[in-house]
């Protein structure tokens, strides 16, 4: 084929399956595919999307039960069509009458470990203009990235409870890491600071070395072996008490962050309210080489649900994810462009919000949405 013919051949439509979900998660994804129009429209790419219905008012409308297994939150037909895709858009899950677990191993953890989704990305930066409830700090002091493993330790289910229920009770929960797993989630964390545009290159482990020695070994050994090959990184190393102390005192000191699953869990919550809040923080369940689900952090937030009075913001930022780490996996350039258009006009929308808190913003919902699209038009 020609050369010219070859780069003007249209790429396939970018294919995005997206999964509502719960409470408030259909309305700020509505916010985000706006934007996703908007910024289409801009950098001319086209997409498609379909919508799964995978919500837990569905697993309770065909009978779901907690004591009665066999409903699943997510059907086996799902997954397979799930997996046609280039990426997932997911809105929140959650609903105040399924039992505590259900829909989050039915649904958010049934796909991060079919579907392989090793890592999870989370970006920390605080917005202009975002209310930081840190005396002293402001949006050139956060910004920094948490690399977090997302398929094993204690998350994978092995353990168990013998004898529930009586004074007899035990239960164990085995914290299951291997070093394939470690290493595969450092390399990437090495990678990610190594294009990182920032000037510090440094990459911190977070683990509980001097008490999970077993793990924590596994892990600094994975980490002072595979850091070889990246003499240009600095490496540092954190418990992950410590680290939550300096979250607080010094966030400026990071750049990236490589963590276990639960302890990247933990931190990434913390990280989220000194950037401002579950209003605007985003993250990704990244399979570097398959597919990866883009997610706002908040929750379903049923309180707010259907009053318009939802932050979309971080919601919109999962879709700048979405648009830029799908396209560094596809190698198209535009697609990266895109994602970035989206942040900037997320950056160029937060000043003009009067809080980052739901009910709070000086604007409903929707017109947050479309503050946010047309800064993405005019960012042409
Ligand atoms: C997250 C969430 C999930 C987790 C829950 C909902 C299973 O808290 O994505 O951080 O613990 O990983
Ligand atoms: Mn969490």
């Amino acid at each position: 084929m020609a050369r010219k013919e070859a780069k003007t051949q249209a790429r396939k439509p970018l294919r995005i399956a997206v999964i509502p979900g719960d409470g408030t998660g259909p309305e700020v994804v509505r916010e985000g595919l706006k934007a996703l129009r908007a910024a289409a429209e801009v950098s001319k790419f086209t997409y498609e999307t379909a919508e799964f219905d995978c919500s837990g008012a569905r697993y309770l409308a065909r009978g779901g039960d907690a004591a009665k297994p066999g409903i699943p939150v997510v059907t086996d037909e799902e997954i397979a069509a799930l997996k046609t895709f280039d990426a997932i858009y997911l809105g929140a899950v959650g609903d105040p009458n399924v039992a505590p677990g259900i829909l989050e191993k039915g649904l958010l953890l049934r796909l991060r470990f079919e579907l392989d989704q090793y890592i999870n990305l989370r970006p920390v930066k605080l917005y202009p203009n975002v209310p930081c409830p840190l005396a002293g700090k402001g949006p050139e002091d956060i910004d920094f990235v948490v690399v977090r493993e997302n398929t094993e330790g204690i998350y994978t289910g092995m353990g168990g409870v013998q004898y529930p229920g009586t004074p007899q009770e035990v239960s164990t929960r085995v914290n299951c890491t291997t070093r394939f797993g470690a290493e595969r989630c450092i390399r990437y964390a090495f990678e990610l600071c190594r294009r990182r545009a920032s000037p510090k290159k440094m990459l911190t482990l977070v683990h509980k070395t001097n008490v999970l020695t077993f793990a924590g070994g596994t892990w600094f050994r994975a980490f002072h072996e595979v850091g070889e090959e990246y003499p240009d990184i600095k490496k540092d190393y954190n418990h992950v008490d410590a680290c939550c102390m300096w979250f607080v005192k010094n966030p400026e000191y990071y750049d990236v962050i490589v963590t276990d699953n639960i302890f990247g869990d933990i931190i990434t919550d913390l990280a989220a309210i000194i950037q401002g809040g579950l209003g605007v923080a985003a993250g990704g369940n990244i399979n570097p080489s398959g597919l990866s689900m883009f997610e706002p952090m908040g929750g379903s937030a049923p309180k707010y649900t259907g009053l318009g009075v939802i932050n979309p913001i971080a919601a919109i930022a999962a879709m700048a994810m979405l648009l830029k780490e799908t396209g560094v996996n596809r190698g198209d350039k535009k697609l990266v462009n895109a994602g970035s258009r989206v942040e900037r006009a997320v950056i160029a929308t937060t000043p003009r919000m009067k809080s980052q808190a739901a009910g709070k913003m000086g604007f409903s919902t929707t017109e947050v949405g479309d503050l946010v699209a047309q800064a993405v038009k005019d960012d042409a």
